[in-house]
């Protein structure tokens, strides 16, 4: 049973699980999700900017077995509910939620602590915003803490331990498979056609009739 708590307003979710779990039992599930978050962080150094239609929210979950695809998990398993609820949304290489409109949705952000790993999640449920998509348009009236709950019961009953099945469905979803886009990490750029995840949830890029391997970094469709 997660123990779930919803506040009107805090800086990032992700600091707020970090506290309620270093006083819970180590096999404790915790929830906390908001209204409004005012300093989010994102991937890397980057923040995330939380608009009035974003839900934000944090849940501690037991890492993948492939411990660096437990994001790539999570973005399928976020894709499968919200498909199930009639939105088809795509995937953007790490781990990106994209709207119909290829405009980014959502991200996902872990941090890891051993065998309790710390996943903040952040989707724009509306958007005004010019460069965002929002799954949603107005007329849908969403509860953000109830919404929340239904995601974190879902992904903990929908765990995908299976690399193989994970990749396959994740290949499914992407937005981009086979098209031509950049990867920009630090100051390496790799340029060429994206060709899906490898063993460890790595990009895979034909550059010049080489297999590339990118770890880290941000992909832009060129
Ligand atoms: C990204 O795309 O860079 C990841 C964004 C993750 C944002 C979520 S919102 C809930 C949780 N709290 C945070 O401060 N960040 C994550």
């Amino acid at each position: 049973m997660i123990r779930h708590i919803h506040l009107n307003q805090c800086d990032s979710t992700q600091d707020v699980l970090k506290e309620q779990l270093s006083t819970a039992a180590s096999d404790d599930l915790v929830l906390v999700s908001c209204e409004q978050q005012t300093k989010g962080r994102g991937r890397g150094d980057h923040a995330w900017a939380s608009m009035p239609g974003t839900l934000c929210f944090s849940l501690n979950l037991r890492p993948h077995p492939i411990l660096s695809f437990t994001a790539i998990e999570l973005a399928v398993i976020l894709t499968d509910f919200f498909s199930l609820k009639g939105r088809e949304l795509r995937l953007k290489w790490p781990n990106d939620l994209w709207a119909e409109d290829k405009k980014k949705c959502g991200g996902i952000l872990v941090q890891g602590a051993q065998a309790n790993f710390l996943a903040g999640i952040g989707i724009n449920l509306f958007s005004d915003a010019e460069e965002f998509g929002g799954i949603y348009d107005h007329s849908v009236a969403v509860e953000k803490s109830r919404l929340a709950k239904d995601l974190a019961d879902f992904i903990h009953e929908h765990r995908i331990p299976d690399p193989g099945v994970l990749r396959e469905k994740w290949h499914r979803r992407c937005g981009h498979l086979n098209a031509l886009v950049t990867i920009t990490d630090g100051s390496e750029v790799t340029t060429g056609r994206f060709l899906g995840l490898g063993d460890f949830g790595e990009a895979l890029v034909s550059q010049e009739g080489e297999t590339v391997r990118s770890y880290n970094g941000s992909l832009r469709p060129v």
